[in-house]
């Protein structure tokens, strides 16, 4: 089994001449609900058209189920996708409108609709038409649509936009479904932080272009922990005693030398003493703690994301 579904390097895509696709080298694993997080115009659309077959890339490779689509176009028929809004015929139902589009799409597997409806619990809305569904049901229908044929990798553009925090813990708790118990990959776009936050299992953070960070949550709730920090005269030597006197080793030290310690055992002032009497000298203590808006923040230059 292929341990990436997706797998991009170094994608690029101009659109006359204005590069909105820069350097991109991003990876799905297998199972995993991956969040693309940017800005409007960030380029979020354009890789999904790109892995999607949708768009061409200028430069780069993709690889999908370990295999290059150009040369394999039988992978795409493997993903499931919504991009941008999905349009619906309003006067017909939802068990209508997914008929009319597995046909188009040449899908003609039985009870497929009716499986579909039922993942995304659409089943109890069967002859209530498009046009009177709630927008949570509209999204539900487009990731029900997507769902069509079983496929084994889901790419869904801002199936959030617009939900109320019930409405996307829904949304997060189907997907979660869906990779968990049913091993499906999701790759899913949002340009708010508080919404990709509670969905997706690794984040890639996208702005202009470029894919400045891929991380994963459990990465991430670091930046949201309280720490104790110190800045000492030599680092290696302090996270030494750190792990060898007192079994710490939940711990970061950044460029600058500065140590954050995420576990809070020891008291700042046990761990100053220690210090001290090995002749390490501490030139800044603190607790701090970390904020995830803050820190894409900072790796945006400061305009954040959203
Ligand atoms: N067909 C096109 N022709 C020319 N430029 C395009 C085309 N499609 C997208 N772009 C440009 O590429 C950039 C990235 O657009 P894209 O739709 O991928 O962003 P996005 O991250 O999905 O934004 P949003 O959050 O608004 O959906 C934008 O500057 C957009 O204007
Ligand atoms: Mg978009």
């Amino acid at each position: 089994m292929e341990k990436f579904i997706v797998k991009t390097t170094a994608l690029s895509k101009r659109y006359n001449d204005q590069p909105v696709v820069k350097d991109v080298s991003m990876t799905i694993p297998k199972g995993k609900i991956y969040g693309l997080l940017g800005r409007n115009g960030a380029g979020k659309t354009t890789i999904m058209k790109i892995l999607l077959g949708l768009a061409s890339a200028s430069s780069g490779e993709v690889r999908l189920f370990g295999q290059a689509p150009d040369k394999y176009p039988e992978v795409y028929s493997r993903i499931g996708n919504i991009i941008e809004t999905p349009s619906f015929y309003p006067y017909l139902s939802g068990p209508e409108n997914l008929s009319v589009f597995s046909k188009l799409k040449g899908q003609v597997q039985k009870n497929s609709v009716a499986k579909a409806l039922e993942l995304v619990d659409l089943s109890h809305a069967e002859h209530k038409r498009f046009a009177n569904y709630s927008l949570g049901m509209k999204q539900r229908l487009g990731i029900a649509n997507a769902l069509m044929n079983d496929p084994e990798l889901l790419i869904l553009d801002e199936p959030t936009n617009g939900l109320d925090p019930i409405g996307i813990v829904e949304i997060r708790k189907l997907l979660k479904e869906l990779t968990e118990i049913k091993g499906k990959t999701i790759l899913i776009s949002s340009h708010q932080l508080s919404e990709i936050e509670q969905i997706a299992d690794i984040i890639g953070i996208l702005h202009e272009g470029e894919l400045l960070e891929e991380c994963d949550m459990n990465q991430i709730a670091q930046h949201n922990q309280r720490f104790i920090s110190i800045t000492v005269s030599d680092s290696h030597q302090a996270t030494r005693l750190l792990e060898e006197n007192l079994q710490l080793t939940n711990y970061q030290v950044d460029e600058s030398g500065t140590i954050k310690i995420f576990d809070f055992t020891y008291e700042p002032q046990e761990i100053n003493l220690l210090f001290g009497k090995s002749g390490i000298e501490v030139s800044s203590l603190f607790i701090g703690s970390g904020n995830l808006e803050e820190h894409f923040r900072e790796i945006t230059g400061g305009v954040g994301i959203a």
